[in-house]
Formats: structure tokens, C-alpha cells, sequence
């Protein structure tokens, strides 16, 4: 459904979107991750036709983005990161305009409306005016906007953003009720929504994707590797230099936990032995106290750190 070649964007002095290849297939949901900066809404805007890029393809569909792109723009619904709405209208008839924009035939607008109007759950307020609409319903009407002209692929840039803890359950339930029928790329901070509601996740930094699979196999690939907390008793620099002279610990933060307890993290490399055992061996040879020796489950969260800071 969608795919891409090497896309490419740079803006005066910065690359944006370097170079990226990826495809998804038909009726997938796939998460796209970053931080701030990343690149993924540029990402976003080029697949969807508002930004023209430096190099590279996409097609979406098997229309060229860039040269076919009103056939490509037509399988496409998206909904930006900062949904432009219009506010002195009412829900319905802002969806209605909506219709007849993106090409659905008069005769079919009032039912596309409707659908799209029960399906997002704005019933109760469609002759409100957008402008008195909370934050939430507003990010519902522009799903629906999304979803108007029934697109066979969906684009959403931060569904979420701004929403509370319901709101957020909410539209992420809309959006697994779209798998199937739709295939959906949509970009989040909120790592645990991509742990629920997709099956594969890009996790993209400073332009480039660092890892492209399902949330388990990051977190399993993570998991060999190995996470551990270890507190004690000791001068913060002696121990950081000790623990990190020791084999296989590939990367080492520490904290102040007060009280004179210093409390590190590692990253451990896949070895033969438990490091577990070495650190306890260490503590005591130091002769520091100790208080806390744990080895974690790998999560998303995880494998989103280690990628977007190594560098
Ligand atoms: N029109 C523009 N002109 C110049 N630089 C831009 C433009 N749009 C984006 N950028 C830069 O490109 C980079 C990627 O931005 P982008 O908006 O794609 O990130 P993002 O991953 O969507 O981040 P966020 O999570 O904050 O939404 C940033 O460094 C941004 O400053
Ligand atoms: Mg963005």
C-alpha cells in the first residue's frame, strides 16, 4: 500500500528525512516513532502530497506520489498534526464540505457523513460549532474528516496529541476498529499505544530509521542484551569507572539516589555469565553496601531509548 525509496528532505541546513526505504502492505497498522525532530510528520507530508521532496520515491497504492499524486491522494485519508479546522461551522456540514472536496458524489455525501459521524462517536454534537467543541471532539471530527471519503489507507499524525487518558482510549480504539478494513500509519510519542494497537512499529531518529519490526521482537531483541539496576553505597565516579571496566557492560547511566546510594543502569551484551553475579562480586570487594541488584523485562520504552540516544 505504501511504498518507499530513499525519500529525502532537506530544509536550508538540515536534513529532515534522510534517505528512507520502507513499505507497508495492505490492512497493516504500523506505529511511527520518534522524538521531537525526528522527521516523521516531513515523513508524513511528502507521503501525502504537501510536501515535495528533495530525492527519492514514494507511491501509495502504486500511484507515484509525485507525479500521479491526485490518484495517490485520493486512497489516502490524513489528518495532520495540527487538524485545520474550520470553526464557524457546524460538525456536519464542515464533514459535508469535507465530502465534496475530496471527490465523494453528492448523492453519497449525507451517508459518508453519517458513517464517518458514528464511527468516531460525534452523534451528540454534529450541529455544534467546531469553535465550541473541547479538544478531544475536535481531534474526533478531524479523524472523521480522515475518514470522509472511505480511503483505503489512513495517515495519521499524532491521533492522540493533547488528549487525556479516556480521550486517548478512546481513539485508539477507533483506530483498531479501522484494522482490516484500512491500513494505517499513524505517529505517536506514547509508546504504549503503539504496544497495543499496532503490529509493527518504524522507529525513526534524526531522519533515519534505526528499527522496523513488531514491538515484541524490539523488546525481545533487547531483552538478550540485557537491562540491570544495581544501588549501593559509594563515590559516584570510582564506581562508574569500575562497573563500566567490567565485560560485556555496553552502556552505563547513574543517578544521585540520595543519602550517598548511587543508583546505575546498565545495558549488558549478551554473555555467558549472570553480571548479576560479577556486580555482587564487585560490591563486596569494594566494600560497598548494596541495595538493589534487579534485571528488568525489556519494553518498547527500552529499545526507544537505546535507539534515539545512542547517537
Ligand atoms: N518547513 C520547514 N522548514 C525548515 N525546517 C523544517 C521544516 N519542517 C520541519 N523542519 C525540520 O525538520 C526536522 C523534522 O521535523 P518533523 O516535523 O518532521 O519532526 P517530527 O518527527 O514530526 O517531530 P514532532 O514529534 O515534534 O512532531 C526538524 O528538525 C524540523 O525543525
Ligand atoms: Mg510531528
Amino acid at each position: 500500500m505504501i511504498d518507499v525509496k530513499n525519500l529525502t528532505k532537506r530544509f536550508v541546513g538540515r536534513t529532515a528525512v534522510d534517505a528512507i526505504t520502507f513499505a507497508v502492505g495492505k490492512g497493516e497498522i504500523v506505529g511511527f516513532l520518534g522524538p521531537n525532530g525526528a522527521g516523521k510528520s516531513t515523513t508524513m507530508r511528502m507521503l501525502t502530497g504537501y510536501l515535495p521532496p528533495t530525492s527519492g520515491e514514494a507511491s501509495i497504492g502504486g500511484h507515484d506520489v509525485f507525479t500521479d499524486s491526485l490518484k495517490a491522494r485520493r486512497e489516502i485519508g490524513y489528518m495532520p498534526e495540527n487538524v485545520p479546522l474550520y470553526e464557524d461551522m457546524r460538525v456536519i456540514e464542515y464533514l459535508s464540505f469535507r465530502a465534496g472536496l475530496k471527490g465523494v458524489p453528492i448523492r453519497g455525501v449525507k451517508s459518508s457523513v453519517e458513517r464517518a459521524m458514528e464511527y468516531c462517536g460525534l452523534g451528540e454534537v454534529r450541529k455544534k460549532m467546531i469553535s465550541n467543541l473541547s479538544k478531544g471532539f475536535r481531534q474526533r471530527v478531524g479523524l472523521a474528516d480522515a475518514l470522509v471519503h472511505k480511503p483505503r489507507l489512513l495517515i495519521l499524525d499524532e491521533p492522540t496529541n493533547g488528549l487525556d487518558p479516556n480521550q486517548i482510549r478512546q481513539v485508539r480504539h477507533l483506530i483498531t476498529q479501522l484494522a482490516g478494513e484500512h491500513t494505517v500509519l499513524l505517529s505517536t510519542h506514547i509508546l504504549s499505544e503503539v504496544q497495543m494497537s499496532c503490529r509493527r512499529v518504524i522507529i525513526i531518529n534524526k531522519g533515519r530509521i534505526r528499527a522496523d519490526d513488531t514491538p515484541d521482537a524490539l523488546a525481545a531483541n533487547l531483552q538478550s542484551s540485557g537491562v540491570v539496576t544495581l544501588e549501593v553505597k559509594a563515590d559516584a565516579a570510582a564506581a562508574q569507572d569500575k562497573i563500566q571496566a567490567l565485560p560485556h557492560v555496553r552502556r552505563l547511566t547513574s543517578s544521585d539516589a540520595g543519602e550517598g546510594w548511587q543508583r546505575f543502569e546498565l545495558r549488558v551484551e549478551p554473555g555467558p555469565d549472570d553480571i548479576r553475579e560479577t556486580l555482587h562480586l564487585l560490591a563486596q570487594a569494594e566494600h560497598w553496601p548494596l541495595r538493589e541488584l534487579t534485571r528488568h523485562t525489556a519494553t518498547l520504552e527500552d529499545v526507544f531509548v537505546e535507539l534515539t540516544q545512542r547517537d
